[in-house]
């Protein structure tokens, strides 16, 4: 369908035209309600091009304004404005027909995206950076889909460079008896896992810390990356398992996040392809090598930083972070024939993308010029403006962050129910914390840091996300009470407000797609919210005596209500029938 915006740039172009001005048009709101829905500011740009007052220009232009049926009481007000009204019914009739349009996705594009997001570890606890990855990729996921884009999710899980050799390290320190360790074992290896997912999340962050400082420990775990690498049979059997006991867990923590991913590859899934591009870039001549290790010059003049080579192989003869990374974008280049991939990921790691894209480009190793972008995230600080740590010193664990939050939305659910029972509250709790986490999470623009604050998380007031479950929940209870009839969808003035904001869905999916930023859907869901709880105190929906009226007000509840259902769906957050 055409949208308004459409309809009314074309009456206002045409008008312009007529009025002798070819110029380019824009109609923005009209900041104050008594004056219009909208307002074309032009005039005021063309004054000087065409030596006539702004007002001049204005009158001549509503003059030859030709919007019968559709716009209503224009006027020019100083020093140059035109501001106008919707027709009522014309707006009636528009409302309907856009939110069937917009119900569903938009047509195909045809563009095959992949986004990689969440890139947990294994063996490694979520930290709060895992949480914003999940949070904001899952949504850009969503959005780009509705969009018409084809998407695919990768978790990308680290499970390959010198992480993995720190862990098998540790499980070997613990127990070096392990018939793991065995080079002479030919037989099979035990089913069980030799740890738990518990242990494992002490025992790594345990080696990683000692390997800072112990260079003789270093070189251990560097040794044994090699050989696993390698393919040494006990390793790789370990491996294995250290790869399937996380990969379970860190799948639980998903789900609570709503996070779901098509696919569950890791950098290891690059294997095949590792040697082939290693070999590829050597052999072309791409790569020289330097104190031992492989690298590849990606500086280019001009550069205002200093932009490191490329790490292709390390003094070991390692794959490492680098490496994987450039042949998983091969293989996406031939698994998945993607036109495109979206890295959700800490803005700390700007460089490394910058490094690896630039190779890529050097080395020209892709069937198909595939769009590249980094889609960079700030991080979640403590009260102190730095990344939010433990009370010793360690990056918070995400379960810690979450427990956090439950306990509070249970106080506020509790203080504000407290005639529900401990079952009911204690699943509504649930569902409100993590509406808080993940919409304080998203609502900041993507590139900004953010404050840990979790009283204003869980706030049913303000831009969050209990404010917007409540909302709902209002306009369900609402709906449960209404008894509707079949009369006419007629806007009156206390309704405007709300119906217009209804249809500046579509601006708002719009930036938030083209700029990967579900911030914008946010922004978007708590002004409708705010203009529905307007419209609520004003209007007697349930007691309206006029069933016109009536009929009106409750369409436009359920309008608002599948709007904001909507939006949530987008932004990977559920919400409640019923608070
Ligand atoms: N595992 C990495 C980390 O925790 C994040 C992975 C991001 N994705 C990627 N393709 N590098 O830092």
């Amino acid at each position: 369908m055409e949208l308004l915006n459409t309809t009314l740039k074309q009456i206002f172009l045409k008008a312009f035209r007529d009025s002798g001005y070819d110029d380019d048009v824009t109609i923005g709101e009209c900041a104050i309600a008594n004056f219009g829905d909208f307002q074309c500011q032009t005039p005021l740009l063309l004054a000087k091009k065409y030596h006539k007052s702004p007002l001049v220009i204005a009158n001549d232009v509503v003059a030859h304004i030709d919007g019968e049926g559709i716009i209503t009481n224009i006027t020019v007000a100083s020093p140059g404005y035109i501001n106008f009204f919707i027709d009522g019914e014309y707006l009636a009739k528009y409302l309907q027909e856009y939110l069937i349009d917009v119900a569903d996705a938009r047509k195909p594009t045809g563009k095959k995206v992949l986004i990689d997001y969440g890139g947990a570890n294994c063996a490694k606890p979520l930290h709060v950076g895992h949480l914003r990855s999940a949070d904001i990729g899952e949504s850009i996921k969503r959005i780009a889909k509705y969009m018409g884009d084809d998407c695919i999710g990768d978790v990308h899980l680290g499970d390959w460079g010198l992480q993995m050799g720190m862990v098998i390290y540790a499980v070997w320190e613990k127990n070096p008896n392990l018939v793991y360790f065995d080079k002479s074992y030919t037989g099979e290896y035990p089913s069980q896992p030799p740890f738990t997912m518990d242990e494992l999340k002490v025992m790594y962050p345990n080696i990683s810390q000692r390997a800072k400082t112990d260079e003789v420990l270093h070189e251990k775990v560097k040794k044994i990356t090699y050989d696993l690498q390698q393919g040494r049979r006990g390793y790789v059997a370990l491996w294995k398992q250290i790869i399937e006991v996380s990969k379970k867990s860190i799948k639980q923590d998903y789900d609570k996040l709503n996070a779901h991913f098509d696919l569950w590859l890791g950098e290891s899934d690059s294997k095949n392809y590792q040697d082939e591009v290693v070999d590829y870039v050597i052999k072309n001549g791409y790569s020289r090598v330097s104190d031992g290790a492989t690298i590849v010059d990606v500086a280019r003049e001009g550069d205002k930083a200093e932009i490191p080579p490329f790490m292709l192989l390390n003094s070991a003869g390692s794959a490492l972070y680098s490496t994987t990374e450039l042949a998983t974008i091969v293989q996406r280049d031939r698994e998945f024939g993607v036109d495109k991939i979206l890295y959700v990921v800490d803005n700390r790691q700007e460089l490394h993308f910058v490094q690896v894209f630039r190779c890529v480009k050097k080395i020209n190793i892709l069937k198909k010029d595939i769009d590249l972008q980094f889609v960079g995230f700030g991080t979640m600080n403590g009260p102190d403006g730095k990344p939010y740590k433990t009370r010793d010193g360690k990056a918070m664990g995400l379960d810690d962050l979450m427990q956090m939050v439950v306990d509070k939305a249970l106080e506020k659910v509790k203080q504000s129910k407290p005639d529900y029972l401990d079952t009911e509250i204690e699943n509504i709790s649930k569902v409100v914390a993590i509406s808080a986490l993940k919409f304080a999470d998203l609502s900041v623009l993507r590139t900004k840091d953010l404050v840990f604050d979790v009283d204003k998380f869980c706030s049913f007031e303000g831009k969050t996300g209990p404010y917007i479950l409540y909302t709902i929940t209002r306009a369900n209870s609402v709906l449960a009470k209404a008894d509707d009839c079949d009369a006419k969808f007629t806007l009156s003035d206390e309704d405007r407000r709300l119906a217009l904001c209804l249809i500046k869905f579509t601006d708002s999916v719009a930036s938030a797609y083209e700029k990967n930023a579900p911030s914008f859907l946010c922004d978007y869901a708590y002004s409708l919210a705010n203009e529905f709880n307007t419209f609520y105190g004003k209007s007697s929906i349930i007691y309206e005596k006029d069933s016109t009226k009536k009929h009106t007000k409750i369409m436009l509840t359920k309008f608002t209500k599948n709007m904001l259902q909507k939006c949530m769906d987008l932004l990977a957050i559920n919400t409640l029938e019923k608070m």
